[in-house]
């Protein structure tokens, strides 16, 4: 029998004591698997006390670069988040000859061309199955199970604490600070929780997938960014009348211009499962023109379900340790010397339905402006509703449902629809997909 493979931990919080304790827990089954033993040998943190965390036997420093830098360590684990130091860190132990394993989607993201490009230099792995949608491995089924497709596109509700704020909004009425104090505590949010509310977490992730479903290059700057801060419960309401759910999704798509890249509150007719994914649960839903459309499902978020992603890198490195590195899978799918440069399109090129809500004063021909509006356009209005007015009250609100359309079009109506008389403020526009 082989001897065990070393690991070394970078942070020993909520997902670095859930690998301890999985590890430890389930080692025997590990082993059955990897063919030897993973052990846990050295974890880089500033606390000194792990309350709940199987630690014994593991030196613990402060200093990650000691970690790093240990020649007894096979393995590095990075899970501190962020750009830096992690980047640094993550260069290091390639430049050390250390295969590494990663949660991070905001280092992947935005640094992941330059450390893949390292990796490869060195014949090392790096590994990053939990740094998309936490438990389920969609990075190895889109990498690995999917390897016979042209993806066509791919969408997913990609942040559990959004997610879970959306849910918790549209069932129980609750103020959106609360539920996401809530899901700080439950340790889902992000050490900055704008990024999850922000959309930029969904944002990181989807860089990835775009990247390993088509074979382009990580360009997380090229992603459209839109966030939930603006969703009111009137919104929701309305959508659920209609038949629709509203979720925070990123959609990436193959077009004949280009990719898409986007990610944005989104309109979903409620019978779709995805529509259905509700809390802190995750879903991808990925669709190739052999396949057809596929569906992952299950915790995006939390200790154990994104330990349970880092220990299946972990068990997979450790398979690869002696493999010829030109035989591995390639990190973003596609052969490094093969990857293409398709563009990426800009959102104002973008084509999809739309819901509009906006406030008209109740009287004759305001209505009619907007059609015309929106007609000059070449906007189809597939639905419209206009709520009864509340007593007292001069203006209604009037919801929308339009046919697709390219988002410069609807700038346009928009811009146009904002100036009436007869409208009063903002038009709130949320994009829909049926995802068929
Ligand atoms: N903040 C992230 C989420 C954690 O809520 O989904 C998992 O990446």
């Amino acid at each position: 029998m082989l001897k065990p493979v070393r690991v070394g931990l970078l942070g020993l919080g909520t997902v670095g004591g859930g690998v301890a304790n999985v590890l430890a827990r389930n080692a025997e089954e590990i082993q059955r698997r990897a063919g030897r033993g993973i052990t846990l040998v050295q974890a880089a943190d500033r606390a000194t006390e792990f309350p709940g965390v199987t630690i014994a036997g593991v030196k613990i420093t402060a200093d990650a670069f000691e970690v790093v830098n240990n020649p007894d360590i096979d393995i590095v684990v990075e899970l501190f988040g962020g750009y830096e130091p992690a980047r640094q860190l993550v260069l290091q132990a390639i430049a050390n000859g250390k295969h590494v394993v990663t949660a991070n989607k905001a280092l992947i993201a935005k640094h992941g061309n330059e450390i893949f490009a390292a990796a490869r230099a060195q014949g090392v792995v790096v590994a990053f199955e939990a740094a998309v949608a936490g438990g389920i491995p969609v990075i190895k089924a889109i990498r690995e199970g999917l390897a016979a497709n042209r993806i066509n596109w791919l969408a997913g509700i990609i942040n559990g604490t959004g997610n879970f704020i959306l849910t918790e909004m549209r069932d129980k009425g609750r103020d959106f600070a609360d539920v996401l104090r809530e899901a700080q505590a439950l340790g889902y949010a992000e050490a900055d929780p704008t990024f999850d509310v922000e959309g930029i977490d969904a944002a990181h992730k989807l860089t990835i997938l775009a990247s390993i479903a088509f074979g382009i290059p990580l360009q997380f700057d090229k992603v459209y960014t839109e966030g939930i801060s603006s969703i009111t419960r009137e919104d929701v309401a309305y959508a659920e009348q209609l038949g629709y759910r509203i979720k925070h999704l990123g959609v990436s798509r193959r077009t004949e211009r280009g990719i898409e890249m986007r990610v944005h509150p989104t309109l979903i007719p409620e019978r779709r499962l995805i529509a259905n994914v509700d809390g802190v649960m995750n879903a991808v839903l990925v669709n190739g023109d052999a396949v057809g459309s596929t569906l992952y499902y299950g915790a995006g978020a939390g200790r154990e379900p994104t330990a349970s992603a880092v220990i299946a890198d972990l068990v997979d490195v450790t398979r690869a340790l002696t493999s010829d590195p030109g035989n591995r899978v390639p990190h973003l799918a596609f052969q490094a010397d093969a990857m293409a440069n398709i563009p990426i399109l800009p959102m104002t090129e973008v084509e999809t339905a739309y819901y509009l809500r906006m406030l008209a004063q109740d009287r004759p021909g305001v209505l009619a402006d907007v059609t015309r509006i929106l007609g000059d356009q070449q906007i189809s209005i597939e639905a419209i509703i206009q709520k009864e007015p509340q007593p007292e009250a001069t203006a209604v609100q009037v919801i929308m449902l339009t046919h697709r359309v390219h988002e410069r079009q609807m700038n346009e109506a928009i811009r146009g629809i904002e100036a009436l008389d007869g409208i009063s403020g903002k038009v709130t526009r949320i994009r829909m997909e049926t995802l068929r």
